[in-house]
């Protein structure tokens, strides 16, 4: 019955937060085109999500996950910073965060934008794995009857440009054509034309988006003051690096061509050569069948140790391990643009991005035989070391710090923060472009 009372306790924790953060705060010259409004939504859309976490189809519980506002448990009891976060629960770390936004407006009229604090990608499951498989054009069509039916001026006051809300997965998994039928994968969220105009923060975007605009994964650490993302900084500057290169996933088995697999075989025979200035020149954690998951120990600890680390796409083409990376200083190596340059430039400035991060093409190194140890290997000592100070500057920009942080902490901007800017600008560009109004107060 524990599950029953873990339950419980997650909404009463989320009801009282909601109830207690969510006042009109909105003050001063520093909330001037900033003004948001939460949308009060029925509890079916968010809240009556998390009560049958045990109960997702084709997935295992995911309550665990659920706890503390979507972090996660902690790694260990003593840990502060560290959690076994799942990249999924960015819907609920994100309204937690907007909970404590400091221009918040109750007043839907005054706001510049308007969040939704819909859980789509919790909602969506229904859909990719459970009995609605065969009915994911519906996806979305109850929120868009809400928002038409209760307070419609406030969605169609600015045709529902000014709106944003956040699904944690893929663009891919909801851009189903709405002429697949039976689908194929994923549901029509992004086809809807009733939600054409709402901006949809995702883990990845599409190669062409207009809705969506994608954002970091949510990696396991978040950090609740300064001294302790100082410390951690510290630590990763200060870090040993006696590995050239590090592959930290699954895949590559099969006996098709593949990136992963010309890294599996590189790598396999690249562990006995000792003619370089590196002890290791390749390793690979396995984290296969998803064991890595929850289990932050496994792959941060050798990404400490490792220079560079390797991204190369998978199902999709970006990774939450891209983030860990950064997190732990080590210089990403991508093997396409829309690992991560095309996709998150609020967060990965594009025009510096050879300073912080390795491109290699796929093609190259898989039909042409191009050995990426022996580009990385020809990577001047003195190039590696400003490459890898540069990441370590992005790394206050890429995590998602712990709600109700110190001050100090609050005043960096992280992944939340810069998301926020990036839609608000985003917005007032698009209303600037229409001839719509802004707002006025
Ligand atoms: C939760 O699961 C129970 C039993 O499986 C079901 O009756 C109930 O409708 C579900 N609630 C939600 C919000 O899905
Ligand atoms: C962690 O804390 C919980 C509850 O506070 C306790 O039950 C558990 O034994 C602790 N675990 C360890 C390894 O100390
Ligand atoms: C969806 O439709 C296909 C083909 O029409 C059928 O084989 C499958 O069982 C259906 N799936 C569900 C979950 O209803
Ligand atoms: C989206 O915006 C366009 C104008 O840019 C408008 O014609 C259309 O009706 C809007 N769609 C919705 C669902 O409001
Ligand atoms: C590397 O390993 C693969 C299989 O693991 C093998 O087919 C290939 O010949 C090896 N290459 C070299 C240069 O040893």
């Amino acid at each position: 019955m524990w599950k029953a009372t873990v339950r419980l306790r997650l909404r009463l924790v989320l009801v009282v937060a909601l109830a207690v953060l969510e006042g009109g705060r909105c003050e001063g010259e520093e909330c001037w085109k900033r003004r948001i409004h939460i949308r009060k939504l029925p509890a079916m859309f968010n809240l009556d999500l998390l009560v049958n976490c045990s109960e997702y189809p084709m997935l295992e519980d995911l309550c665990p996950y659920m706890g503390n506002h979507g972090l996660g448990q902690k790694t260990h009891n003593r840990s502060h910073s560290w959690y076994r976060t799942d990249p999924w629960m960015l819907e609920l770390i994100f309204h937690r965060r907007m909970l404590e936004y400091p221009c918040l407006t109750q007043d839907p009229s005054e706001a510049d934008a308007i969040y939704l604090p819909y859980y789509a990608g919790l909602d969506a499951l229904r859909y990719l794995y459970g009995p609605l498989a065969n009915s994911s054009a519906q996806h979305g069509l109850h929120l868009f009857h809400f928002l038409q039916h209760d307070n419609p001026q406030i969605f169609q006051r600015r045709m529902s440009h000014d709106h944003f809300l956040v699904m944690a997965r893929p663009a891919w998994d909801f851009s189903q054509p709405l002429s697949n039928d039976p689908p194929i994968w994923g549901t029509s969220f992004l086809e809807l034309p009733h939600f054409f105009n709402v901006t949809a923060l995702t883990l990845e975007s599409r190669a062409w988006p207009w809705q969506d605009h994608a954002v970091p994964y949510p990696t396991s650490f978040h950090p609740p003051n300064l001294p302790l993302l100082d410390s951690w900084l510290t630590r990763a500057r200060r870090s040993n690096r006696p590995v050239l290169a590090l592959f930290a996933g699954g895949g590559g088995v099969s006996s098709s061509p593949n990136i992963r697999r010309s890294i599996r075989n590189e790598c396999d025979n690249a562990s006995s050569s000792s003619d370089s200035s590196y002890h290791t020149l390749c390793q690979i954690v396995d984290c296969s069948n998803g064991i890595c998951e929850h289990d932050p120990i496994r792959f941060m600890r050798p990404m400490l140790q490792a220079t560079f680390c390797l991204q190369p796409p998978g199902n999709t083409p970006t990774r939450r391990s891209t983030f860990d990376a950064i997190l732990a200083g080590c210089i990403p190596v991508f093997f396409e643009d829309l690992s991560a340059k095309l996709q998150y430039p609020w967060h990965l400035p594009q025009p510096d991005f050879e300073d912080f991060s390795v491109f290699i093409p796929k093609e190259e190194v898989v039909f042409r035989g191009l050995r990426i140890l022996d580009v990385l290997q020809r990577i001047p000592r003195a190039k590696v070391r400003t490459m890898r100070e540069r990441v370590l500057d992005l790394i206050p920009a890429v995590l998602y710090r712990k709600h109700s942080a110190s001050p100090g902490l609050r005043a960096k901007k992280d992944a939340f923060d810069l998301a926020i800017d990036g839609v608000l600008a985003k917005i007032r560009s698009r209303l600037h472009d229409l001839d719509m109004p802004a707002t006025v107060v």
